[in-house]
């Protein structure tokens, strides 16, 4: 970015940019190098306002909520880095006249797990299995995120994306969702931001929901049990298998390149044990397919996204 470049869009927004910034502190991984700007946006006015001077201006962008599922490259980002902050974190719950749906709506920069946490505290059911989830509501629409069974299709209601033109909203039945993946977001890919979800959940007991997530939070306490920074599943589960299962029966569980290792206690986990770089982690990537192919005749395909 030129300097005019630079001083326009520090005049769109009122939190301060962060220039050449590295991003292995905006990822779970700890891993990524630096993007020409990290920007965070407090309300619609701005990001539509940032969007679309970054189309205007033909600068690259990416939201990258929590940094959770991701894996940035050592050579970073030419191109600006959105964070939503300010009304994309807030949520409530609203009223509605059935008495046995609650809905929740919420910005798309929200944490999934703190909404779980508040559907718990309110009597809410239907979000259990993300209460251990770390990423945003945001990126968990886009990649149709899940555990124990349950995912995001089965309560998302309705969807705004926002886009340097404005706003648009898309109600379920025109959301198309497949594991781990909105497929009608591939049109809107590097043109709009989850800015609002709609999640329509079933009214029902607190103590039951308060168990069931300690159920499931103690159950991923014992299968994923990962001290080291990670990015959750780091290949999707092929049809009727799990990607972590075949990679433990090749033999590569502690498989370790540079400071990237193949966790110990999960196939799927690809962890940073400290100084990691991407390259380590895309080595050991190439590793895990090859191999799982060979012995098992199966592609693993990344769960994680990269930049
Ligand atoms: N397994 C092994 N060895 C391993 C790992 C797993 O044999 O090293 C076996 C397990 O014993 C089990 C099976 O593989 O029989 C499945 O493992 P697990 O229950 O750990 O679930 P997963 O299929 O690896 C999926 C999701 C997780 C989600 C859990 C719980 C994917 C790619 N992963 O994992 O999601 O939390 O189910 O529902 O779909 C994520 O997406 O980041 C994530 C963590």
């Amino acid at each position: 970015m030129n300097p005019r470049q630079q001083e326009k869009l520090a005049g769109l927004i009122s939190q301060p940019i962060k220039w050449r910034c590295r991003l292995d502190r905006y990822t779970s991984l700890s891993i990524g190098g630096p993007a020409d700007a990290v920007v965070r946006v407090d309300n619609r006015r701005e990001l539509q306002a940032v969007l679309t001077f970054l189309a205007e201006d033909k600068i690259p962008w990416q939201v990258i909520g929590r940094g959770t599922n991701l894996l940035v490259r050592d050579e970073g980002f030419a191109g600006v880095i959105l964070l939503l902050d300010g009304e994309f974190k807030k949520f409530a719950r609203q009223s509605t006249d059935d008495a046995d749906k609650g809905i929740v709506c919420a910005g798309g920069g929200c944490s999934l797990a703190q909404i779980s946490f508040s559907c718990m505290e309110w009597g809410l059911a239907g979000l259990e299995f993300a209460c251990g989830i770390p990423g945003t509501l945001g990126g968990a629409v886009i990649m149709n995120a899940g555990a124990w069974g349950s995912e995001m299709s089965s309560i998302v209601e309705n969807v705004r994306l926002m886009t340097a033109d404005g706003e648009k909203r898309f109600v379920r039945g025109e959301l198309d969702f497949s594991y781990r993946c909105w497929n009608g977001f591939a049109a809107f890919r590097g043109k709009a931001v989850v800015s609002e979800v709609e999640l329509e959940l079933k009214n029902g007991d607190p103590d039951t929901i308060r168990q069931y997530c300690s159920v499931l939070q103690d159950r991923r306490k014992k299968t994923q049990l990962c001290k080291y920074p990670n990015a959750g599943s780091f290949f999707k589960n092929p049809s009727n298998d799990s990607a972590g299962r075949l990679i433990d029966v090749s033999g590569l569980k502690g498989l370790t390149i540079g400071g990237a290792m193949i966790s110990e206690h999960h196939g799927n986990f690809l962890v940073n044990k400290g100084g990691a770089s991407a390259g380590d982690v895309l080595n050991l990537m190439k590793i895990i397919q090859a191999k799982v192919k060979n012995d098992s005749g199966v592609e693993l395909e990344p769960e994680v996204h990269f930049i």
